[in-house]
C-alpha cells in the first residue's frame, strides 16, 4: 500500500458500498452539526482543487488507470460549488476513463442547492450516486437531532435525484428516539411511542420519496434505503445524553421491531428499492429488494427477534 501517498484525513468514513472505491478526500468535516453524527468533529473546509488533483494523479501511478469506483471525502462534499465539483469529475474521468461512477455523501440540502440542469451536468460527468441522511421522517425527531432539514426537503431532494439520473442512498437510523417504551412488556414497540412514530412517518417518507411520483413506469431507476442503528460516537451529543442518562438507547429487541415496522409500512408503489442493513452498526445484516424480498426480510427479522442470541454481539457492532 502507498496510501502516504495520498492525503487523508483521519478518521475516514465512508459508505459500506463504497469499500472497493478509490477515495478522494475533497473536503474535510462537514458544515452540519447532528447530534449523532461522528463526522462533524473535524473543522470544515474545502480543500485546494491543485492539492485534490495532485491526490488522484498520485492514485492514478498507484494504482493504473483501471480504477471503476470513486467516492469524495468527507461528511456533505456535495456542499462543493457546482463549478468546482464539475472539474473535479471532469477531472477524475479523465484520468480513470473506466470509472463506472464517482459517489459522495450529500446532505438533502446540498442537493436542493443545485439546479436540476447543474446535478444533470454532474450525473454526465460522472456523480453517479449519492448518499443522503434520511434518519427520520419525523420532523420533531429532524429538528432535535440538529439535522436542519425536513421530510419535504429530503423527499425533494430525493425526487431531484431521480429527475437529474443521478442514484440517491437514503440512510435511516433505526434507535433514534431511544427506548421510551413504558410498557411492562418492553419487547413490545409502544404506538403511542416517539419510536413508533419516528418509524411510522420514515416509512412515509420513504412512500413519498419513491421515483413513480417524478419518473414514467417504464425507465423507473433502481434506488436505495439502508438501515442503520445508532451509535454514540465519543464527543457527540447523543454518547453525552446517554453517558448521562437523558437519552436511554433503544434495546437490540427494539431496533428489530423498529426495522420491521418500517418495513411492514413501505407501500408496494415503492419499486426498484434494493433495502439493506449491512452496515456495521447493525444487529442483522439483510438485503434485498422491497417489492420482491419483502416478506423473507420481515421472516429474517422475525427470526432475529425470536432467536437473539444469533444477532450481531454489541462488541461486533461499529462505525
Ligand atoms: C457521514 S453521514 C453523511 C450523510 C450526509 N451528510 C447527510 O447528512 O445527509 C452518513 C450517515 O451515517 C449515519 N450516521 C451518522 N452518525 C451515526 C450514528 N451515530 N449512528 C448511526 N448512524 C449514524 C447517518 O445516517 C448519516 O446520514
Ligand atoms: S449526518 Fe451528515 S450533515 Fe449531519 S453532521 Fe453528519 S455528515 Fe454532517
Amino acid at each position: 500500500m502507498h496510501l502516504q501517498e495520498i492525503y487523508y484525513s483521519e478518521p475516514v468514513y465512508r459508505p459500506p458500498s463504497e469499500a472497493g472505491s478509490l477515495l478522494i478526500q475533497v473536503t474535510e468535516g462537514c458544515t452540519y452539526r447532528c447530534s449523532f453524527c461522528f463526522a462533524n468533529m473535524k473543522k470544515f473546509k474545502i480543500r485546494e482543487l491543485a492539492d485534490i488533483k495532485q491526490d488522484m494523479d498520485s492514485a492514478r501511478k498507484i494504482y493504473g488507470a483501471d480504477v471503476r469506483k470513486m467516492f469524495f471525502l468527507d461528511g456533505n462534499a456535495m456542499v462543493i460549488p457546482y463549478s468546482k465539483l464539475l472539474e473535479l469529475t471532469n477531472y477524475a474521468m479523465s484520468l480513470f476513463p473506466k470509472l463506472n461512477r464517482i459517489g459522495t455523501y450529500a446532505h438533502a440540502k446540498d442537493i436542493l442547492a443545485k439546479t436540476d440542469e447543474e446535478l444533470k451536468s454532474l450525473c454526465n460527468s460522472g456523480l453517479k450516486i449519492v448518499y443522503i441522511g434520511i434518519e427520520s421522517g419525523n420532523n420533531e425527531q429532524l429538528a432535535k437531532a440538529g439535522k436542519r432539514v425536513t421530510a419535504d426537503e429530503i423527499i425533494a431532494a430525493f425526487h431531484k435525484c431521480f429527475r437529474s439520473g443521478i442514484t440517491p442512498s437514503g440512510t435511516i437510523i433505526l434507535g433514534l428516539t431511544g427506548n421510551d417504551n413504558k410498557q411492562a412488556e418492553q419487547h413490545i414497540l409502544d404506538p403511542e411511542g416517539l419510536a413508533y412514530e419516528h418509524i411510522v412517518d420514515t416509512a412515509d417518507l420513504v412512500n413519498r420519496a419513491s421515483p413513480v411520483h417524478v419518473i414514467e413506469e417504464g425507465s423507473l431507476p433502481v434506488w436505495y434505503i439502508s438501515c442503520l442503528a445508532l451509535m454514540f460516537p465519543e464527543g457527540s451529543d447523543v454518547a453525552r445524553d446517554a453517558q448521562s442518562g437523558k437519552f436511554i438507547p433503544q434495546t437490540s429487541n427494539g431496533i428489530l421491531r423498529e426495522m420491521k415496522l418500517l418495513i411492514e409500512n413501505i407501500s408496494d408503489d415503492v419499486k426498484n428499492c434494493v433495502f439493506r442493513s449491512n452496515h456495521a452498526s447493525n444487529y442483522l445484516p439483510l438485503k434485498g429488494r422491497l417489492s420482491r424480498d419483502r416478506e423473507k426480510i420481515l421472516s429474517d427479522i422475525d427470526q432475529g427477534i425470536k432467536h437473539p442470541e444469533n444477532v450481531r454481539p454489541e462488541f461486533l457492532r461499529g462505525l
